[in-house]
């Protein structure tokens, strides 16, 4: 497993994801995440499976303190009044004292910034998260929390190989901020498309194993697949066998050129 060094920690590059999973599916893939050897699972408030997320991980027997647990606060939860008893509510589901990582799901227009950055850090000073970071953050937005004196660890985002992210990850890179790539996969949408299968052909590696390589192979980027399948959550850790040569990677590279966005909700930020 790579892992990617923020702050003094080390955070398993590739990680586990959860939205869409239901109650009974989030406690079975949790657990065989864990099992197979996954560190690193992202959950949030909205997924409403933080509580079985809290009794697999509780289940597994792996110590907590080798797991690395992200949640996300949502984004009628950020002001001062419903911040941190969201967060004391999203702790009770995951049975746990603490989080490794708690973000701001989406910038709310409605709230002032800095009411839910205060917050935010709040969260950390009461020992609730270990780190902060910020979600669906465009570079204007990164900037602004910054310049609140927030040290945020990382920007999760929507980023695979269908989709133009230059410039909000060399961003993020200048300020020492990692990219967390939410929907890996685009959704399925990488599914069946004919350069990564060829790239992949070579070392014997599908299309999906092709994509998160890929990232795993980029400075200061983590990526977060989901499944609902135990075959797929196998055949999507199996990507640490093999390297990218620089021609597969600029071969990766170009198809960002169709500029592909999959999670496109109407209280999305204007995107970079
Ligand atoms: N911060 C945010 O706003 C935000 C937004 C979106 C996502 N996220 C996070 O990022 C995670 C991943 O993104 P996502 O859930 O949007 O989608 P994703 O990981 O890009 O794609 C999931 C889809 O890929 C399929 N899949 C996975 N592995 C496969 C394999 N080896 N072969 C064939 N199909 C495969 C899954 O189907 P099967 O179940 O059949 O395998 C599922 O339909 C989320 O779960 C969540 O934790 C965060």
């Amino acid at each position: 497993m790579k892992h990617i060094h923020v702050q003094g920690t080390a955070i398993p590059a590739l990680g586990f994801g959860t939205l869409y999973l239901d109650e009974k599916t989030a406690l079975r893939m949790v657990g065989a995440a864990i099992a197979e050897g996954y560190r690193h699972i992202d959950t949030a408030q909205i997924y409403l499976n933080e509580s079985p997320v809290g009794s697999a991980i509780k289940a597994s027997g792996v110590p907590r303190d080798n797991i690395f647990l992200t949640t996300k606060v949502w984004f009628d939860k950020l002001t001062k009044k419903d911040f941190l008893p969201s967060v004391e509510e999203s702790l009770r589901k995951l049975k746990t004292d603490y989080v490794d990582l708690l973000l701001i799901h989406w910038p709310n227009p409605e709230i002032p910034l800095e009411e839910s950055v205060e917050q935010l850090q709040l969260a950390r000073d009461k020992g609730y998260t270990k780190h902060i970071g910020v979600s669906n953050f465009p570079v204007k937005l990164v900037e602004q929390t910054l310049a609140l004196g927030a040290d945020i660890i990382t920007n999760q985002v929507e980023y695979h190989p269908l989709i133009d992210q230059t410039k909000l990850h060399s961003y993020l890179r200048e300020k020492n901020v990692t990219l967390t790539a939410y929907s890996p996969i685009a959704q399925g949408e990488i599914i069946g498309n004919q350069q990564l299968k060829e790239i992949g052909e070579k070392y014997g590696k599908n299309e999906i194993q092709v994509a998160l390589r890929w990232m795993m192979q980029q400075p200061d980027v983590l990526a977060l697949p989901r499944t609902s399948n135990e075959a797929n959550l196998k055949s999507n850790f199996q990507i640490f066998d093999f390297e990218l040569t620089t021609d597969d990677m600029a071969q990766v590279d170009k198809l960002k050129e169709q500029n592909r966005r999959v999670v496109t909700p109407d209280f999305a930020p204007e995107w970079d």
